[in-house]
């Protein structure tokens, strides 16, 4: 007897996706169904290309048609299609990037622009279209940690980002003078983030990541107001004084209603090059509690580490210089996470 679709998308309903919590079929996954004799194929449309399950709903798809009587070879292509999750209120700025998450930290150091690029490279190669948008007038490191050096091209009447690494980077140092970026105060520092939000040609992104300036006074309250976040990470060091202003950071995200899409703890341990061995300078597991306590998810632990900070002084993100190494897998999982909390956001 033939093969029906029905009897395909009823094997298929077996198969959930855990971060969104439901199957394949019903979340709209399922594309472009053939049926071939004994062979089966489709699209499995996942809603982000970071997916950390990828490999795992392909093979569980692939099982469960496989149990049909009948059903001899099954082929399922893997594709994406961001979703996007913003405010809709703030409707018209950025309208054509589908999520934008800030990255912040309460405290100035702990790694924020380190941990703000390593993620978006690490989206972009599992093939996001994503932007990096540098609002950090007290350091705007970025750019050399991007290995940036031109300034944007103006076409037309708008600014366009400069391509590194796959990942469409602007920074409010490419507008300010080097020196003078210190004396700058709130008002100064919205006008020119609002240029960067509507005079810069962003095209399509499947994800903005934004480094916010450290801390949670006026200038980061104004911007998070502003701008139409999907969620915002929290980057902390492990130990309590740290800690103390994780809480702070959640507070002021909490208070403007933006989703907090998790915590990272970065500098975390130290792993011994020579014999292995970790060493948890600044104590360790902070982050997790913090997180555990303040319930939001905890997106991972990473090392504090010389080719972690090379990187980042050589204009060389790990994740592009090293990428088979175990920190750069730690920020490829962190990237996954995060984009399967942005997918499962309620819209
Ligand atoms: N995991 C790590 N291992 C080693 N060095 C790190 C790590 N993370 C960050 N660094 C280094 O620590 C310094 C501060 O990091 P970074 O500039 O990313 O922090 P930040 O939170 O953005 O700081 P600011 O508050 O000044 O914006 C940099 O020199 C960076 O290379
Ligand atoms: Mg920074």
């Amino acid at each position: 007897m033939a093969i029906t679709e029905q009897e395909v998308l009823n094997a298929l309903k077996s198969v959930m996706d855990p971060d969104l919590n439901r199957d394949v079929v019903s979340l709209g996954f399922i594309k472009d169904m053939k049926i071939d004799g004994s062979t089966v194929s489709f699209k499995l449309e996942l809603t982000t290309p970071a997916c950390p399950l990828k490999a795992q709903l392909k093979a569980a798809s692939e099982e469960a048609v496989r149990k049909i009587s009948g059903v001899e070879e099954v082929v399922v292509d893997i594709t994406s299609k961001v979703v996007p999750h913003r405010v809709e209120e703030k409707g018209d700025i950025l309208p054509g990037v589908k999520n934008i998450v800030a990255i912040s930290s309460g405290k100035g150091g702990v790694g924020k622009s380190t941990v703000s690029v390593n993620l978006a490279v690490a989206l972009a190669k599992c093939g996001a279209r994503v932007g990096l948008l540098d609002t950090d007038i007290y350091g705007p490191s970025i750019p050399i940690m991007m290995g940036v050096t031109d300034k944007p091209e103006i076409r037309g009447q708008k600014m366009v980002p400069i391509e590194k690494y796959g990942v469409s980077l602007m920074s409010l140092g490419f507008l300010v003078p080097e020196d003078t970026a210190v004396i700058w105060r709130g008002p100064m520092v919205m006008k020119a983030v609002e240029q960067l939000l509507t005079d810069v040609d962003w095209g399509d992104l499947d994800y903005m990541i934004i480094d916010l300036p450290p801390g949670t006074g006026d200038v980061q309250l104004t911007l998070v107001q502003k701008v139409p976040l999907s969620g915002a990470v929290i980057v902390t060091t492990p130990q309590d004084v740290a800690l103390l202003d994780v809480v702070r950071g959640i507070n002021m995200f909490r208070k403007v209603n933006v989703p907090i899409l998790g915590i990272v703890e970065n500098m975390s341990f130290f792993q011994c090059p020579h014999c292995g061995e970790r060493t948890d300078i600044f104590s360790h597991g902070g982050g997790e509690a913090a997180a555990k306590k303040q319930e939001v998810p905890f997106l991972g632990e990473l090392p504090i580490d010389p080719e972690i900070r090379v990187g980042g002084d050589s204009g060389r993100p790990i994740v592009v210089e090293d990428p088979k190494s175990p920190q750069s897998r730690i920020f490829m999982e962190i990237a996954g996470k995060l984009a399967a909390k942005v997918s499962s956001l309620s819209k």
